[in-house]
């Protein structure tokens, strides 16, 4: 079966909404590893240095799908304000909240839905996106929603594998050797899940080139801000301001 056919019900979003959230209950127990095996551990330094330029310590920070809460954490040395971790999948919330006792800040996770965000309007400072993007069922819904809750001039920083440009061509083309075959094989032994990491390839090859999601922002009243790639473009990472 084509990997087009074996994923082609994810276009109805209920369909897609549920088979993500079930899909990261499922492998939440591996998920930091894999995480750590697949991006050669760079996944940590990426987050890191986005937050360092991005962050400051008056903001209040909301991450959506905040998974095993990794971007919460590194928001703690540079913030005093609020920094909340939201994610529907309980069993990620779960880990998150069981690291939070490693660091002496506090932090705070919460079980929800980024389509209806628990959460009242103009609240936030800084919204974080990190890996999330890809696996949301509607993105228009989602921007509305983070348009709501960030305050005027907020930003929202999104950091994701991006579909590929033409740019690096013989590094994609190695990109998806390994992306298309290793992390399938590699993710289903390891997190004993069929199709999870199949779908991680699917997402990638289906989702937003970086100036793509630029433009979108664009045209849905955000302004680029800061634009950086990683990995030989395999990854990026996505600045913009809310107009006010
Ligand atoms: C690839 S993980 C990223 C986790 C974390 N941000 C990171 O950088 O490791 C994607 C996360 O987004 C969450 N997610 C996807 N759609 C969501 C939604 N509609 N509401 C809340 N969380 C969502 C998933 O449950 C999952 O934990």
């Amino acid at each position: 079966m084509s990997q087009k056919n074996e994923f082609e019900n994810l276009e109805d979003k209920k369909i897609k909404h549920s088979y993500i959230q079930n899909m990261f209950s499922d492998i939440s127990h591996t998920y930091d590893l894999m995480n750590n095996i697949f991006t050669f551990g760079q996944h940590k330094k990426w987050r890191k240095k986005i937050v360092k330029q991005e962050i400051t310590q008056n903001d209040s920070v909301l991450d959506i799908g905040c998974g095993t809460g990794d971007f919460v954490f590194d928001c703690l040395p540079y913030s005093k304000n609020s920094i909340v971790g939201i994610d529907f999948a309980k069993s990620m919330v779960e880990i998150a909240y069981n690291k939070s006792d490693q660091f002496s800040q506090m932090t705070n996770f919460l079980i929800g839905d980024a389509l209806i965000l628990p959460i009242q309007s103009n609240r936030f400072d800084i919204c974080s996106m990190s890996f999330v993007l890809r696996n949301i069922s509607d993105v228009d819904v989602l921007l509305r929603e983070v348009h709501r809750i960030l305050k005027p001039g907020g930003k929202i920083i999104i950091i994701d594998a991006f579909k590929k440009t033409n740019r690096f061509r013989i590094i994609n083309f190695f990109s998806k050797l390994y992306s298309a075959f290793l992390v399938p094989v590699i993710g289903r032994l390891i997190s004993g899940h069929r199709n999870a990491y199949k779908y991680l390839n699917f997402s990638i090859e289906n989702f937003y080139t970086m100036d793509e999601l630029g433009e979108f922002m664009e045209n849905n009243q955000f302004v680029v801000r800061n634009k950086q790639t990683f990995l030989f473009g395999s990854v990026g990472a996505l600045v913009v301001q809310k107009l006010d």
